[in-house]
């Protein structure tokens, strides 16, 4: 059987390089060496990319608080054209290598976020995950929730603060309208990266002036009180969904540090612990929300599951985290897809995808 070129992209220009850093370890790790030919190309913080070699393309990538990407000197372009897929290394001009479908493992803006994915349409190569749309929606938290009340599935209360508008928050005036505790958070980003939960008006100023370094636009969420709850979405027309976990955060809420630095800062309940009418229902409203989001390939639906057992949809996360604790990958295992099957599955979607939309016509014949 010929082998598939997958070229997987990875760390990138976002607050979450390191965190994309550590799921594509894992899926370098886990992807059959048999059936695909890999291509690394490592991102660095600037959205330059190299060429990166299966032996050493990560520093202390076993220390999450020093991991870093290790910088070759081939750098590379990926041409967008309608001949050959290829890859472009800058300094000599030689052609690096067909690449037959990419899997972007970045996560956060320039890279889960339409823009990766734009590039990879133009240049005609496969890719794994959500199109352009579905990553921009997803990607931001206020469109997303905008859609999903629209499609009467149940979200938190929000307010969108703009940054040209900022000094038209009155604390006061959010607090009555959404209650207290309130959470601030910049409307695209990641893994927790400028989320601050807040009681009062000194809290809610630092938390909306810390959110706006990361985002013109930002989030003010009333508090949901309530159980983690994900659920993991796999497809494209006919999308399933898995199992569900539970994420029980050891600190005040699921941060950063939680998720990614301190060992005990949050533990995994995979399966939760619910009844299955309860699982049956966030299994379907996963599905609805992936596709009322317009996504395809992979998503990870994130949902607060109040006392009452009401499900609030949270987020979406079109590409989850891949790393040692992840819970797209997780959630699959225990529902039967294998980590090496689950990137059998999302490469076959990938190509299923273009090979789909190459019959689509991009000339008018006017004479019929
Ligand atoms: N409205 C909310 N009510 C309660 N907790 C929240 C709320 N919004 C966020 N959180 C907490 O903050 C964490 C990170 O927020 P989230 O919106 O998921 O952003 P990110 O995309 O960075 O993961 C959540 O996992 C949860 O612990
Ligand atoms: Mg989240």
């Amino acid at each position: 059987m010929k082998k598939i070129n997958v070229g997987i992209l990875f760390g990138g220009r976002s607050t979450e390089h390191e965190v994309s850093l550590q799921s594509a370890k894992n899926i370098i790790d886990a992807i059959d060496k048999e059936k695909y030919n890999i291509t690394l190309i490592g991102i660095d913080k600037t959205g330059h990319w190299y060429l990166n070699d299966s032996s050493r393309f990560l520093l202390n990538s076993n220390d999450p608080k020093y991991i870093a990407l290790h910088t070759t000197d081939k750098d590379v372009v990926i041409v967008p054209g309608e001949e050959r897929q290829k890859l472009l290394c800058i300094s000599d001009r030689s052609i690096s290598g067909t690449i037959d479908v990419v899997f972007p493992v970045l996560h956060g803006p320039y890279g889960e976020d339409g823009t990766v994915q734009g590039l990879l349409k133009l240049a005609n190569i496969p890719f794994v995950g959500a199109g352009v749309l579905g990553s921009a929606v997803g990607m931001d938290k206020d469109v997303t929730k905008r859609l999903l009340r629209d499609a009467g599935i149940p979200i938190a209360k929000f307010l969108v603060c703009h940054k040209w508008d900022r000094d038209n928050f009155n604390f006061y005036e959010i607090s009555r309208q959404l209650g207290l505790p309130l959470f601030v958070k910049p409307a695209n980003a990641g893994s927790s990266v400028g989320v601050s939960k807040v009681k009062n008006e000194q809290q809610f100023i630092k938390a909306v002036q810390e959110a706006f370094e990361f985002d013109t636009k930002v989030l003010i969420e009333e508090f949901v009180e309530g159980r983690e709850v994900e659920c993991a979405v796999l497809g494209n027309e006919n999308p399933i969904a898995s199992s569900v976990g539970e994420i029980i955060a050891q600190q005040e809420f699921y941060s950063y540090e939680a998720k990614y630095i301190d060992e005990n800062g949050a533990i995994l309940e995979i399966p939760a612990k619910l009844p299955d009418d309860i699982v049956k229902m966030i299994q379907e409203l996963a599905v609805k929300t992936f596709k009322v989001l317009c996504c395809e390939g992979m998503a990870r639906v994130d949902f607060f599951l109040t006392k009452d057992n009401k499900a609030i949809v949270n987020e979406i996360n079109t590409i989850p985290g891949f790393t040692k604790i992840s819970m797209y990958p997780k959630l699959w295992e225990i529902s039967g897809i294998t980590y090496g099957e689950l990137i059998d599955k999302l490469i076959q979607l990938a190509l299923d995808r273009h090979a789909r939309e190459q019959h689509l016509k991009t000339s008018y014949d006017k004479t019929l």
